[in-house]
């Protein structure tokens, strides 16, 4: 050791100082009656006060009520009971600032051994307000999300029960017409047989005019036409896609090209295709061995068109299949449905666009769809 005087208790109280100063979350020191002793500045900031103002305050004033009037019991009720309901837990609680506003806070205490003769709690803080936000956005996205694929689902099924209900019913006209002309001439035959005959054959074409329409209501749906920045329109999901591929260990990339034209369309139905790409490439790659190069998600435009691709390292599309995947309920998945891509690729029909797949050379597929780029209008 060196030869100077080493004094133990000013070392602490430098470095205890330089870690209030330091620390991005609010910390607040309080006594056994629940006055508050030092908060820092992240907390001066957080709360709107300065710390003189608040030294010897009761710190129940940083919170609303109910807590407010109860808190002085809540330490009561641990300095007697040693029982603990926050401390070495942390929980999310209710702060109030100065202006009387109140927001979500995350709030861990520590306390100082039972041993030392004055009792000190320390009250670590963080804002919750920003990731209560972002958290609700994106529950937002994802409820707009699945009303979208409700919608497209039905839309799709419509469309398949049409195309296989057309043909026994024009079988059925068929056949009741010919029925109708075998009774012409033949003796004996009730009037009503005719008659019948005649019935059957129209409420038959009436049915197939009825899904006809149906076939024309669900393929002519109007689309939102906004001007829409793609880079934009992604970003806004990226959020929800990360959260996704995350849980999976998956990272995903957007590597968005500056200056994109502008497209014309619907964002959330857009969004709806983004998603059910990368929910595609994110099973595709959980169970593999290279989740480590993760989901590219790329934007550029190219000859008046806005592409977009999701690309990833899974375990690709059999060539069989090629053909067949956008196709409603075609899946190779036991949870699929196999409505992702069939909708997916209405969508961007239904936008002057195109959706397609090719492998990846690298291993696994390239999935992407283009719009054609939307040119601002001049009146001159
Ligand atoms: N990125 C991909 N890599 C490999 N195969 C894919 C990929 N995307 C789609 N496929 C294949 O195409 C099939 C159809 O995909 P689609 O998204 O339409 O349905 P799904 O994912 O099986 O079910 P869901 O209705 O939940 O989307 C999948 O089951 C899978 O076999
Ligand atoms: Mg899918």
């Amino acid at each position: 050791m060196t030869d100077k005087p080493y004094n133990a208790n000013s070392m602490v109280a430098a470095e205890f100082e330089a870690l209030l100063a330091a620390a991005v979350d609010a910390i607040c020191v309080i006594d056994e009656t629940g006055s508050i002793m030092e908060l820092n500045a992240a907390g001066e900031r957080l709360f709107g006060y300065s710390r003189d103002e608040l030294r010897g305050e009761n710190v129940s004033r940083l919170m609303p009520e109910p807590d407010r009037s109860r808190h002085d019991g809540y330490i009561r009720h641990f300095l007697t009971s040693g029982e603990r309901r926050i401390i070495g837990l942390g929980r999310e609680v209710r702060g109030q600032r100065r202006d009387g506003s109140t927001f979500p806070l995350h709030l861990s205490v520590g306390e100082t051994p039972e041993s030392l003769k004055h009792r000190r709690f320390v009250g670590i803080m963080r804002d919750l307000t920003e990731q209560k936000k972002v958290e609700a956005e994106a529950r937002q996205v994802q409820d707009r999300l699945a009303h979208v694929a409700r919608f497209s689902v039905m839309g799709e099924m419509a469309a398949g029960l049409a195309h296989e209900v057309n043909q026994p019913l024009s079988a059925i006209v068929t056949y009741a017409q010919a029925g109708k002309r075998l009774l012409t001439g033949a003796r004996e035959v009730p009037d009503d047989l005719t008659e019948v005959c005649e019935k059957i054959s129209e409420q038959a074409q009436r049915a197939g005019q009825v899904i006809k329409n149906l076939r024309s209501f669900v393929t002519k749906q109007e689309v939102r036409k906004d001007i829409l920045d793609m880079n934009r329109t992604v970003a806004e999901i990226k959020t929800l896609i990360d959260a996704d591929a995350r849980a999976e260990g998956i990272l995903v990339t957007l590597v968005d090209e500056d200056d994109l034209p502008p497209v014309l369309g619907d964002a959330v139905q857009l969004q709806q295709v983004v998603v059910n790409l990368t929910r595609n490439a994110v099973d595709a790659m959980k169970r593999g061995l290279r989740k480590e190069e993760g989901i590219e998600i790329r934007t550029f435009s190219r000859d008046g068109k806005v592409h977009l691709t999701v690309t990833d390292q899974g375990y690709g599309v059999p060539p069989q299949l090629a053909d067949s995947i956008f196709h409603p309920f075609v899946t190779t998945k036991g949870e699929g449905l196999g409505v992702g891509l069939a909708i997916s690729r209405t969508i961007v029909l239904a936008h002057g666009g195109e959706l397609s797949y090719r492998p990846n050379p690298a291993g696994g597929s390239i999935f992407g769809f283009w719009l054609p780029a939307h040119e601002a209008q001049t009146n001159e």
